[in-house]
């Protein structure tokens, strides 16, 4: 069979540009109503899509004087997509750097159990201080330092998610036995952050693990990503810059030992879709037209660790920026929005309306069938095993993608037309991991 896309839906409010509320369509309450993503999670299962992610941070993002700020808990959310769905993948993020691996390793493995092994963790490290001070830090701890603590929660879960096997509980009524109690066994790990005794209180769920996403772009991510991810969402403006992450990230993979194919990468992508390429620019045009400047322009200023008046609207981005190494937040997309400022000439303003649609995701406007064809082309070039999908404005950009691209990809060959499998595994064509109880107790 032929190599076959993966795609993801990458949920947020009422879409992924700034302004999407602001547009006559748009519910302006719709982020916190759960029926409202309950109708997209169908939407994308309508499409076959291998999966649904909610991004998060434990911080209030934003200002929520200018837009939608507040928000659902994500694997909450989950539990009540699962509840109304049958197939399709649900992935949320979750901090390493603001939980601890008891907690979150089972609330993961609950989300596998209530939605029959469609559960998936997008392991973040947290950028920002502003979220370091809701849990009793002055600032950001050291981007090493987060991504070394990473691995260790990363080690603690897999250990709890494995403490039982996946045969420990027999349930034999007659001679009174629930579960063969030395298949469930501590973990006993002490290390540098975390000490955890185990077992976990939740059976081994549907998928063994639930499924591990990563998306840090800098050294320490990447090599995080090549050690655990399964799948790898990335932001890369250009053909060329996603083609080097490709090949880096499997080569790294490959290095480790692990079988290139068993890491998915996932470029985003903000398709702006409309029945003719001149329409979909207009819709582009108009959402540029409702960004708020100056709110932008203060995030712009705080990504790169300068005061707003450094940022002239009319003027390129100032020449002596910080460097990547001097930046503790999220290092790879302040190099990724320097380099786009620079090659394409741009002053702050045209940055800023740049951004407005993905934060640095590529956006595309157009047909249906040039959408199609800039997925096949990225897909065919050595730069993507599928896309990350985020659509502009929500619901109707996730309608049109399923509507108007899915079919014209299915056409192609590109893409399933129906599930295959049961699990979000199944779906990203990853194996179950076996229970290691044997190799990982005392
Ligand atoms: C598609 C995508 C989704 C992300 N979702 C989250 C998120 O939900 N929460 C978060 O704190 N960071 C999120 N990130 C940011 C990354 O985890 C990371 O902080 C960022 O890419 C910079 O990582 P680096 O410093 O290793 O380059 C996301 C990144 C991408 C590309």
């Amino acid at each position: 069979m032929p190599k076959r896309l993966h795609l993801n839906a990458f949920l947020m409010s009422v879409g992924h540009h700034e302004a999407s509320w602001r547009l006559p369509e748009s519910d302006p309450y719709a982020s916190w109503d759960v029926k409202h993503f309950q109708n997209l999670a169908r939407i994308a299962e309508r499409g076959k899509l291998d999966s649904v992610f909610f991004a998060d941070s434990p911080v209030l993002q934003g200002d929520p004087g200018r837009r939608p700020a507040g928000k659902l808990e994500p694997t909450v959310l989950l539990t009540a997509l699962a509840a109304v769905t049958d197939h399709i993948g649900l992935i949320a993020t979750a901090s390493t750097s603001y939980n601890e691996p008891y907690n979150l390793a089972r609330r993961f493995a609950s989300v596998d159990h209530v939605s029959g092994g469609r559960a998936g963790w997008n392991i973040v490290t947290t950028a920002g201080a502003d979220a370091a001070r809701n849990f009793g830090l002055d600032d950001v701890p050291a981007h090493r330092d987060r991504y070394e603590r990473a691995a260790e929660f990363v080690e603690v879960t897999t250990k709890l998610w494995d403490s039982w096997t996946d045969d420990a509980v027999i349930a034999d009524k007659a001679a009174g036995v629930h579960a063969d109690a030395a298949k469930v066994r501590p973990i006993n790990h002490r290390g540098r952050w975390f000490r955890v005794d185990g077992p976990l209180n939740v059976p081994r769920s549907p998928q063994g693990w639930p499924l591990l996403v990563q998306a840090g772009s800098s050294e320490d991510g990447r090599q995080f990503a090549a050690r655990y991810a399964e799948a790898v969402f990335t932001a890369q403006q250009t053909l060329a810059e996603a083609q080097a992450f490709y090949a880096d990230l499997k080569q790294r993979a490959a290095a480790l030992g692990r079988d290139p194919d068993g890491i998915k990468i996932l470029p985003g992508i903000v398709p702006v879709i409309a029945a003719t390429e001149s329409e979909a620019q207009k819709l582009d045009a108009e959402l540029e037209r409702l960004i708020s400047p100056e709110y932008a322009r203060r995030q712009l200023a705080e990504r790169f660790q300068l005061d707003p008046a450094d940022l002239p609207l009319d003027e390129p981005l100032p020449a002596n920026l910080p460097t990547e190494d001097e930046i503790e937040g999220a290092k790879s997309r302040f190099t990724l929005i320097v380099d786009l400022a620079r090659r394409e000439n741009l002053t702050v303003r045209q940055l800023i309306g740049r951004l407005g649609g993905g934060r640095g995701h590529r956006t595309f406007a157009g047909t249906p069938e040039q959408v199609a064809d800039t997925i096949e082309d990225w897909f065919h070039s050595g730069a993507a095993d599928g896309f990350n999908i985020m659509p502009a404005v929500l619901p109707s950009g996730l309608t049109a993608f399923v509507d108007h691209v899915v079919p014209i990809l299915q056409a192609r060959g590109l893409f399933r037309t129906d599930y295959e499998g049961t699990t979000l595994r199944d779906h990203y064509g990853l194996p179950r991991p076996a229970d290691s109880l044997e190799l990982t107790s005392a």
